[in-house]
């Protein structure tokens, strides 16, 4: 079943992770659809998953000069979705103006592939953190959840349950209580003020101290928290992005950024993260409604939801409606 959403199917989703499309296309689901994604001389493509002339899976054929050919007749097909040879057909006669599939807005970015349903104007969010000299970048993901993708958003940006669902690791139960911060509209979304926040070890050291997190909301799909250690310093970043795949399960991806060595293998850092995410899983899955509440007093909310609150508020204000109520 296709999800119906006018604003994220605007939005860049993310498809897959940059190192998955290599010389075969591969099948991604999007919102419903299915993908095509292949990688040309000239980057990245995405077009509809059927080829005009018998419905195969174009994804199971493959790529030859810089053409998707189909499994089937072998109908090939430029990056910009029209046919431009059909074998069964004589050399003198034209090809069917109709003979054509679908492409849509397709680039390789942040170690990721990022499909745009509806075109390719829709803004990016800000990531500086990327282009900054000295940070170091892993790439995470996919994992896959049965629950709807802003639920998994509100998961990440829930300040609340870091020293309870992730006690040892992101909090202490000794230290539940959080601070009084306020959020803010920037040009490019919502920011919250530097939450404290202890941590048995933030740094690896075996030193357990109090961190920051600022919390950043710049598109429905994709946030960022910045961790910031006011001793030395040294910043990570993560930035969490969901594609909604079908109507029962959505997959996350992240970038974990670091602006210091934080002495780790990527397998190790994303060992770690798999680990945390594994303890948010079930909650997520087991979270009732399964549409995100954008009415504010349809749950009850503290003052350190703010940032929760925000993202209601955002989402309400785009329009977005698949994984809300
Ligand atoms: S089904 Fe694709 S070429 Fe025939
Ligand atoms: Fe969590």
């Amino acid at each position: 079943m296709i999800i119906q959403d006018e604003v994220l199917r605007k939005e860049w989703i993310v498809a897959c992770r940059a190192d998955e499309v290599k010389e075969k296309p591969i099948q991604v689901h999007i919102m419903g659809e299915r993908v095509v994604v292949f990688r040309t001389g000239d980057g990245v493509h995405a077009f509809k998953d059927l080829c005009i002339h018998r419905g195969a899976a174009l994804s199971l054929g493959c790529v030859k000069n810089g053409h998707l050919v189909c499994p089937y007749h072998a109908w090939e097909f430029d990056a910009s979705g029209a046919c431009v040879h059909i074998p069964q057909l004589p050399a003198e006669q034209a090809i069917p103006k109709k003979a054509q599939v679908t492409a849509y807005g397709c680039e390789e970015r942040y170690g990721f592939i990022w499909v745009n349903l509806g075109g390719k104007d829709a803004p990016w969010f800000p990531f500086p953190e990327y282009e900054a000299e000295g940070w170091r970048h892993v790439v995470w993901g996919p994992q896959t959840v049965e629950a709807k993708p802003p639920r998994i958003v509100e998961n990440f940006l829930d300040v609340g349950h870091l020293a309870v669902v992730h006690e040892g690791y992101l909090g202490v139960e000794t230290h539940t209580e959080i601070g009084d911060y306020r959020v803010h509209r920037v040009p490019e979304g919502i920011r919250s003020e530097e939450i404290e926040i202890f941590q048995p070890d933030p740094d690896g050291s075996g030193q357990a101290k109090h961190v920051y997190y600022t919390y950043e909301i710049a598109r429905p799909l994709t946030v960022k928290f910045v961790k910031r250690d006011k001793e030395t310093g040294q910043r990570m970043s993560i930035l969490l992005t969901v594609r909604p795949q079908d109507t029962a399960t959505s997959v996350a991806y992240g970038v974990i950024s670091f602006s210091y060595d934080p002495g780790l293998s990527d397998s190790e850092i994303t060992s770690f993260q798999d680990m945390i995410f594994a303890q948010d899983k079930p909650v997520v899955e087991n979270q009732k409604p399964e549409d995100l509440p954008l009415d504010l007093q349809v749950e009850l909310s503290l003052k350190c939801d703010r940032v929760s609150i925000a993202y209601r508020q955002y989402l309400k204000e785009l329009g977005v409606e698949w994984g809300t109520a």
